[in-house]
């Protein structure tokens, strides 16, 4: 980063570097300089204010990017099976279309129906934990990203969809590639791999559908298949294939970065590892601060389908707004202190992590609920705990976390 104040274009050329990747959070403040929604050329505005990136989120002028979005930004875009998909999904869908692909799922998701699943979530975390016992056994680190952070919100989330267990790690390396096509179209070869991910994930999900066709489960592949075939009006084939690769790609790397921030910053921080071990109240309130310090998601966008305003700014029709969600959650006016990792501020608003408005995320309590388990469990079982090597970062921007955290178990 320069050592005067950067400009809005150094700033987001510097986010496009692995250095800047590595801490965005000095470079977020030099966007923030520019206003709490500076303008970045004609038709586009970045927001890193607080209250502005809450109001925008709620703003139901403001659009996902949807179908009618991509034709005009990216014409080819139809020829990616991964954009087809994720473009027929509630996540990328405004209005009538967006309500109507959420309810079906939201059944699912709901707290009381979450709160149930404490036991099964136990019972898996308990099982990675031992298998993480003997890959360490013989003093060998185990990076806690591969082995423990990223299966476990596979195998909850295929154990909520009705997915085998067995194919999990299929899964996870399939959704992996899938995911980069949220990225853009800035790397047409990882586009490339994401559709035949894609294909691959398509056709397993049919064969399922079928499976389920014939012999009904308790699961939600079973009901959003009876959905569909009671009413293709309500719910498409493309929709339905849409609906489930989101809710499968959503919530993996999301969580596993959440995990991995959380015991991160606890192993950094032994008085944090010791209380996360036996209170489970500082447990709830620990894993708030690691989403508001740490955000697995950092940005989102937006765009105007009609005129608006956000707090006396005119958002003309047209308008891309890029919303710095991990902006939001340090703003000094709504934080104090913002850049300190406090798991005892009381009073603040409740950051922007998981979105807010129409969109808000629909497994946040799943993400909760997995993290307030694994944290606790993970310290627990192994005391002794120790970073083997530094952790290293996915160098991403959109969605960020660790992508290696090789521990010593120390049992
Ligand atoms: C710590 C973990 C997670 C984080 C930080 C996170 C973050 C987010 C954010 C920021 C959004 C809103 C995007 C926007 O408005 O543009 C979102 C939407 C969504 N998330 Fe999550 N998520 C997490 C875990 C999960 C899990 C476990 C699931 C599993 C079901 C999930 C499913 C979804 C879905 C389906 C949407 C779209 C909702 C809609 O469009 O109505 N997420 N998530």
């Amino acid at each position: 980063m320069a050592e005067s104040a950067p400009s809005l274009t150094e700033a987001f050329a510097a986010l496009g570097t692995r250095r800047g990747r590595q801490d965005p959070y000095p470079l977020y403040e030099a966007i923030r300089a520019h206003g709490d929604l500076a303008r970045r050329g004609p038709g586009r505005l970045v927001v890193t204010g607080y209250d502005a990136c809450a109001r925008a989120l709620r703003d139901t002028r403001l659009h996902v990017q949807d179908r009618t979005a991509y034709d005009a930004a990216h014409p080819a875009w139809r020829s990616h099976s991964s954009l087809r998909a994720f473009t027929s999904s509630m996540l990328y869908s405004n209005g009538p279309d967006h309500t109507r692909l959420r309810s079906l799922a939201a059944f699912a998701f709901t707290p009381p129906r979450v709160r149930d699943l404490a036991a099964v979530v136990e019972g898996m975390a308990d099982r990675l934990l031992d298998r993480m016992a003997r890959l360490g056994a013989g003093g060998d680190p185990v990076d806690v990203i591969a082995e423990f952070a990223s299966r476990l919100p596979v195998a909850v989330i295929g154990a909520v969809l009705g997915f085998p267990e067995e194919d999990q790690v299929w899964f996870r390396e399939t959704a992996s590639a899938i995911a980069v096509a949220t990225d853009g179209f800035s790397d047409p070869a990882a586009l490339h791999r994401a559709d035949a991910a894609m294909d691959a994930l398509a056709r397993y999900f049919a064969a399922l559908v079928e499976q389920r066709r014939r012999r009904p489960a308790g699961d939600l592949l079973t009901t959003l298949t009876a959905v569909h075939d009671g009413d293709p009006e309500r719910l498409s084939h493309e929709e339905l294939m849409g609906n489930l690769m989101v809710l499968l790609t959503a919530g993996f790397e999301t969580t596993s970065f959440l995990i991995g921030h959380g015991l991160m910053i606890a192993l950094g921080h032994p008085p944090y590892a010791h209380r996360l071990r036996d209170d489970a109240d500082f447990a709830d309130a620990y894993v708030e601060e690691v989403l508001r310090y740490e955000p697995p998601v950092h940005v989102t966008s937006r765009f105007a389908a009609h005129d608006t305003d956000l707090l006396g700014t005119a958002v003309p029709r047209g308008t891309r707004l890029t919303l710095i969600l991990a902006a939001a959650n340090r703003d000094p006016r709504r934080f104090t202190a913002p850049d300190r990792f406090d798991p005892a501020r009381g009073g603040a608003p409740q950051p922007l992590s998981f979105g807010a408005g129409p969109h808000y995320c629909l497994g946040a309590p799943l993400a909760r609920l997995e993290a307030r388990i694994a944290l606790p469990r993970l310290l627990r079982r192994f005391p002794r705990l120790a970073a083997a090597a530094t952790p290293v970062h996915r160098d991403r921007w959109v969605v960020r976390g660790l992508d290696t955290y090789p521990l010593a178990l120390g049992a």
